[in-house]
């Protein structure tokens, strides 16, 4: 069959997998291909165990593939054949050299455009997906303009902002597409040829064009204002500890304003995901390189919150707990970053079971999609761990539960049986204020929430 656009995607991760599987599932007139160095990850984007769980995402896959969308390691014979290429790969926050624990590390990324230059045999549009420090577009335009063989690469800077365990839904209905061009001639066609693939499935007033910085920027930007809701809620949880108050109740009051909005207002036991972190420390790097170091330590304080309000949650199990947790069995309710995902990468759960096995306990990880990152999260740590993916039996005999991940089926356990099975007296600390604590304080639990009075039996 003859298509009218190849398109192609290097990286099949959590941002490049989804998204190409919905654009050639809504454009069944363009070849859609994603390569990817890592054979297995290929292979199991070939089979129907995907590499990713991501509700949805599997249907939507079966329907292209084979058909307009197709995953090879083949990355030299994809740029040959491509007209338009996403670029996903990833750019972890450097963990050596200069900016190291602050800036992108940019090698994968820029390998890429290297590889590019070297197998393009015709002008192509470069899209940047992944998440780059602004004005990175400039460097990549550089790498690539340095060919001898007269052709033109347009980059494009096209952030994406779906979220991670509602992918397949963010894709199909975007709150916005945004798409940064050279204002140029062939920068602005370039960003119309982009915009013409969303249309096939996104209305047009929410296909935003701007300039290559701007686009850039933005997804940092949106990254640090979600981030920084969450830290202002931990803050305030902190202060309704000591006053009583209800950080539910506030969040739900502040909230009502329509000029703030009830979404991201959850207190939790901290952030976690593979953006938020990075791209406030890229933004924080980014400032001081300017020499905005007041800009730079206003975002910086979000990541010290969230650092703050991990470490207070580890404080209070422990000094609830009569001060010692050795030898006592306590259940991780979740590990996961988020619900619905297995990612871990930056979970609260990762810092909060490192401190509980440095204070001896003996520890229970259960969740029902994350328990394979969770082991390879913990590996090297000494101490106890188990893993169980039932709650059920993960209880038996311990002396507490700490909720971690939001999943809805915590809400919907028989917590009377699970109290029956634990050691007394039984505590738990609920993480993300998910749990009926009235309830569970009725059944006989010591209920430590968010924010919240805590619910004790002790006199
Ligand atoms: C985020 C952005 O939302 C998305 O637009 C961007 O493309 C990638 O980064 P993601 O990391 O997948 O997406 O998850 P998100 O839903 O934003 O949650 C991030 C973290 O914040 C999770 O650990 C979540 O549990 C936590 N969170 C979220 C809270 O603690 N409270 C809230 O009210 C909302
Ligand atoms: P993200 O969450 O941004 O999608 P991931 O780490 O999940 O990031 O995925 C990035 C993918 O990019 C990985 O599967 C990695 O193997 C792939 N990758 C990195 N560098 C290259 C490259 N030069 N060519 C092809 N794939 C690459």
């Amino acid at each position: 069959m003859k298509f009218a656009k190849n398109i192609l995607c290097i990286g099949a991760g959590y941002v490049g997998g989804p998204t190409m599987a919905v654009i050639a599932a809504k454009c069944p007139g363009c070849k859609v291909t994603v390569v990817d160095v890592n054979e297995e990850r290929i292979r199991r984007w070939n089979s129907d165990d995907l590499p990713i769980f991501e509700p949805g995402l599997l249907d939507v896959v079966r329907s292209a593939r084979g058909r307009n969308l197709f995953f090879s390691n083949d990355v030299v014979a994809g740029i040959k054949a491509a007209d338009i290429i996403f670029v996903s790969v990833n750019t972890p926050t450097k963990t050596f050299g200069h900016g190291a624990g602050m800036a992108s590390d940019l090698q994968y990324w820029e390998k890429t455009a290297h590889e590019i230059v070297a197998h393009a045999d015709r002008s192509k549009i470069i899209v940047e997906k992944s998440t780059l420090p602004v004005r990175t577009a400039e460097a990549m335009e550089c790498i690539l303009q340095e060919n001898k063989k007269g052709i033109h690469f347009e980059v494009i800077s096209n952030p994406e902002f779906l979220s991670e365990g509602s992918a397949v839904m963010n894709l199909l209905e975007p709150d916005r597409v945004l798409i940064g061009s050279r204002q140029t001639e062939s920068g602005r066609k370039a960003a119309q040829e982009i915009a013409a693939i969303f249309a096939h499935w996104v209305a047009a007033d929410k296909i935003i064009t701007s300039n290559l910085w701007s686009a850039e920027l933005s997804k940092l930007v949106a990254n640090a204002f979600l981030a920084q809701r969450i830290s202002s809620i931990n803050a305030v949880s902190a202060l309704c500890e000591k006053t009583d108050a209800d950080v539910a109740e506030i969040s739900f009051a502040v909230g009502s304003d329509t000029r703030i909005g009830p979404r991201f207002l959850n207190a939790s036991v901290g952030f976690g995901g593979s953006c938020f972190k990075k791209d406030i420390l890229n933004l924080v790097y980014i400032c001081r390189s300017y020499d905005l170091n007041e800009v730079a330590d206003y975002w910086q304080a979000v990541i010290k919150i969230n650092e703050y309000q991990q470490e207070r949650f580890v404080r209070k199990i422990i000094k609830e707990m009569f001060n010692t947790i050795v030898g006592k069995k306590i259940v991780l309710l979740g590990f996961a970053f988020k619900a619905n995902t297995g990612d871990t990468r930056e979970s609260p759960g990762i810092f909060v079971a490192g401190k509980l096995l440095e204070e001896r306990a003996q520890l229970v990880i259960s969740d029902p999609q994350a328990l394979e990152n969770a082991r390879k999260d913990l590996a090297g740590l000494d101490g106890s761990v188990e893993y169980e993916p039932d709650p059920y039996r993960a209880a038996v005999d311990a002396q507490a539960i700490a909720v971690i991940t939001e999943w809805d089926i915590y809400r919907k356990l028989d917590f009377a049986k699970i109290f029956a099975s634990m050691r007394k007296p039984a505590f738990l600390f609920d993480g993300r204020n998910i749990l009926d604590h009235q309830k569970l304080f009725k059944i006989g639990f010591n209920v430590f929430p968010l924010g919240k009075p805590s619910l004790t039996h002790f006199k």
